[in-house]
């Protein structure tokens, strides 16, 4: 398949850090996409500072995916528009996940934006799993911080680095 056939995917996000909610979104775009961009943002707005790095972010999703086998999945970091960004990847396609009703609201707003910015850019969203729908990275990092145990929310690595960045060691 040339270039231009290809349907090419970016699944964006702060991850910080990656869930198995988002992996699962990631995974499930992989087979539906012939190839896929996961953007990891290195910019604060209206966010906390992040507890991990870009680079840190995006070790985590690359090492949770490397069992996978998925050879059309990669990642990157971006600071710019997520619309020049999906342009710089020659993608159509921005991916997001839904959990609840109350991600509707932001996402809605965020693909209007977009939409203006960029019309031949479509958002496509992808439902959360039951497993996963209550899962987001901050509540992770809530729960880390207060020495809950987070092993069933983030993938093995994630872990790991959490109780070293929040306990240290
Ligand atoms: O909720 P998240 O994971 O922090 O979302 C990050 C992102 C980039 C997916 C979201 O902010 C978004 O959809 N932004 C679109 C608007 C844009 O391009 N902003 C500048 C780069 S962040």
């Amino acid at each position: 398949m040339n270039e231009r056939s290809e349907r090419i995917a970016i699944c964006p996000g702060s991850y910080d850090p990656v869930t198995n909610g988002h992996l699962d979104i990631i995974r499930r775009a992989a087979r539906v996409f012939d190839r896929i961009v996961v953007g990891v943002v290195d910019v604060q707005i209206r966010k906390r500072e992040p507890i991990f790095t870009a680079a840190e972010r995006k070790g985590f999703i690359e090492d949770a995916l490397a069992d996978n086998g998925l050879d059309n999945v990669e990642v990157d970091v971006f600071s710019n528009l997520l619309v020049e960004f999906a342009r710089q990847h020659g993608a159509k396609v921005i991916v997001k996940g839904l959990r609840a009703i109350s991600d509707f609201e932001y996402e809605f707003e965020m693909n209007q934006l977009n939409h203006t910015l960029a019309p031949d850019i479509e958002s496509v969203f992808i439902l959360a799993s039951p497993d996963y729908s209550f899962i987001r990275s901050t509540g992770v990092k809530e729960m880390a911080t207060f020495g809950g145990d987070v092993s069933e929310l983030v993938p093995p690595n994630v872990v790991a680095a959490l109780n070293e960045r929040l306990h240290g060691g």
